[in-house]
């Protein structure tokens, strides 16, 4: 689903070059579950921003779903991210002049789908989040954890084939941390979808099938998880 190589990134914005991402080989398959961890600033929310064609990179390449996307031009990579992605930023990027369910609506009225099928899928997603009361409030009049969940429900409304997440569970408490964690990876395993997830939480990690350790911009670990191990 995702091959990268000899992928780099590196700013010329300061008094010297900084080396975010240096030489980056990775390979996803279809269907599996990775987790991103590292010590912050090791260059995981770049990676992940750049796999989704957010930000474009100094040097190497990116296929998704075998598609070649560091030279596609940005209308190009909203049609795909429209069709193939779903993204959990790490702050969570809602439109705060939408409700929650608007907010959740929104990549399915970007497809131009039908808006009645929609709406009962945007309030059964909320529903699953734990946000049924919650529909027609704005972003302010929502908490955090509750944003990020609102920001969980529109990254599945589509149902992506991939889905890259930055700390799905980073500003939950570790009950709804790991209710939100169960329905990423069911999401993941019913579907076929791929899902990477970046985190610091190496109980979550562990759920994962594959652990990558990024370290100074390259990757210090990769671990394929025996399903012994997961919970
Ligand atoms: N636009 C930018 N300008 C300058 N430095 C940047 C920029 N974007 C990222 N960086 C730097 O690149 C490094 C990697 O950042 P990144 O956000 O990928 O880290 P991270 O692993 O996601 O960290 P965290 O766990 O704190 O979210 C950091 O040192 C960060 O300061
Ligand atoms: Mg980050």
């Amino acid at each position: 689903m995702i091959a990268i190589a000899k992928l780099s990134k590196i700013l010329t914005s300061g008094r010297r070059p900084l080396v975010i991402l240096d030489g980056i080989d990775l390979s996803i398959p279809r269907g599996q579950c990775a987790a991103i961890v590292g010590a912050s600033g090791s260059g995981k929310s770049t990676l992940l921003g750049l796999m989704a064609g957010l930000d474009a990179p100094t040097a190497g390449s990116i296929r998704i779903a075998g598609e070649e996307i560091t030279t596609l031009s940005e209308d190009q990579l909203a049609v795909l991210r429209g069709r193939k992605i779903g993204f959990v930023f790490q702050s969570y990027q809602l439109i705060p002049t939408l409700t929650a369910e608007e907010n959740v609506l929104l990549p399915h009225e970007l497809l131009g789908l039908d808006a009645g099928a929609g709406r009962t899928r945007a309030r059964t997603l909320l529903d699953q989040v734990g946000l049924a009361e919650r529909l027609d409030h704005y972003p302010v009049q929502l908490s955090g954890g509750e944003q990020q969940r609102v920001a969980l429900a529109r990254a599945f409304m589509t149902a992506p084939p991939l889905l890259l997440a930055d700390e799905p569970t980073g500003n939950l408490d570790s009950a709804t941390g790991a209710h939100i964690l169960q329905l990423l990876l069911e999401m993941n395993r019913n579907a076929g979808a791929t899902l990477v997830l970046v985190t610091h939480d190496t109980e979550l990690a562990r759920q994962a099938d594959r652990i990558i350790r990024l370290h100074d911009g390259r990757i210090a670990e990769d671990t394929l998880q025996p399903a012994s191990a997961r919970a």
